[in-house]
Order: structure tokens, then sequence, then C-alpha cells
């Protein structure tokens, strides 16, 4: 049994984590989609909401699990029992950042490796941000998150502006 873990700030998920979770979901038993919690970026979703929507995002995908972590990463890694930890790269800096972290979480965790995704060209320059910015000045974000949660963020942006 394989088991891998996704872990991310997902504030909110986009296409982008979308592709990952799906691509890594086919290479592993299980896979933990975690959140993380207490994160020192202000964010603007709930871990609850955050949590919520991925799952609405991820619902056809049966091996995957969605859950919140605080902490270490590579802690909850050996509470899961974790093979691996997924992760996607959209560019040369975000493999400089992914590198150092694969390294730092081998030391705090010798079982852990670290798997690297590529992003798909269409989705490489997406991130959570970008489609906070769009959405509050009013473009269109409809390329960026699944269709099903597109009215639900709309809603919560417009709420919180
Ligand atoms: N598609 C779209 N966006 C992507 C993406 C992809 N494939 N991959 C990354 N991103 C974006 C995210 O949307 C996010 O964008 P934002 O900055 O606009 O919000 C950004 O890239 C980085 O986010 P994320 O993937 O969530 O990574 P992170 O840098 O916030 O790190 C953890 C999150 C959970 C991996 C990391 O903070 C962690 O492990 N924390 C626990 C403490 C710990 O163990 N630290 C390590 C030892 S020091």
């Amino acid at each position: 049994m394989s088991v891998w873990i996704y872990p991310g700030s997902f504030d909110p998920i986009t296409l982008g984590h979308e592709n990952i979770i799906a691509r890594g979901a086919k290479l592993c038993d299980t896979l933990y989609v975690a959140v993380l919690e207490n994160h020192s970026k202000h964010p603007t979703f709930t871990t609850d909401e955050k949590i919520e929507l991925i799952k609405e995002c991820t619902s056809h995908m049966p091996n995957v699990v969605v859950e919140c972590f605080s902490g270490l990463l590579a802690d909850y890694a050996k509470q899961k029992d974790a093979d691996a930890i997924l992760r996607g790269i959209r560019n040369t800096g975000d493999y400089e950042y992914e590198h150092n972290m694969s390294q730092l979480n081998k030391k705090l965790n010798s079982n852990i490796e670290t798997v690297f995704v590529c992003a798909e060209p269409e989705l490489a320059c997406i991130s959570s941000s970008s489609v906070k910015e769009i959405a509050k000045l009013g473009g269109d974000f409809s390329w960026m998150v699944n269709k099903n949660i597109y009215n639900k963020l709309k809603d919560y942006i417009n709420r919180r502006k």
C-alpha cells in the first residue's frame, strides 16, 4: 500500500492543484491532500472552507482523502506512515524552492521521498493569489478553477471585499 501526501495552503484550490492531485492519485494507493493550518500567510479561506472546496473537486477520486495538518510536514508524514510527498513544479523558481524543502524533509524524516510532477504548460501560470486577485478585480478566472466551485468562490470573494 503506497501512501502519498500532497500538502499545501490551497487558498483556494486551483485547476493547477487539481491536475497534480489527479496525476498523483494514479501513482499511489492513497493520496492525502493535506491543508496546512495556522499558515503564516493570512488566509482568505478558513481551513474548513478549503477542505470543503477540495472535497468537491476531488469527490470523483476514491483514493483521495482530504484533511488538515499543523506542525512539521515530516511529522505528519510519519503519522500517516507515508512513502512520499507529492509536489507540483511550475517553473525553475518552484524547483529551487522545492528542492530545498525536499532536502529538509528528508533530514527530518529519512523515510520520506519527494516526488515532483511538472505542471501542464497551460496551468503553469496559475497560483492561488492570482485567482484571488483576478476575482477581486472583476476579471475572468473561470479557466483557473473548477467549474463547480467558480460561483462559490465569486460569492466568497464578494462577501469579503
Ligand atoms: N498549480 C497551481 N498553483 C500552485 C501549484 C500548482 N501546481 N503549485 C504551487 N502552487 C502555488 C500555490 O497556489 C501557492 O500560491 P500563492 O502563493 O499564490 O498562495 C504557492 O504556489 C505555494 O503554495 P503551496 O503549494 O501551498 O506551498 P507553500 O509554499 O505554501 O508550502 C507546505 C506549503 C505545506 C508544503 C509547507 O509550508 C510546509 O510543509 N509547511 C509545514 C512546516 C514544515 O514542515 N516546513 C518544512 C520544514 S522548514
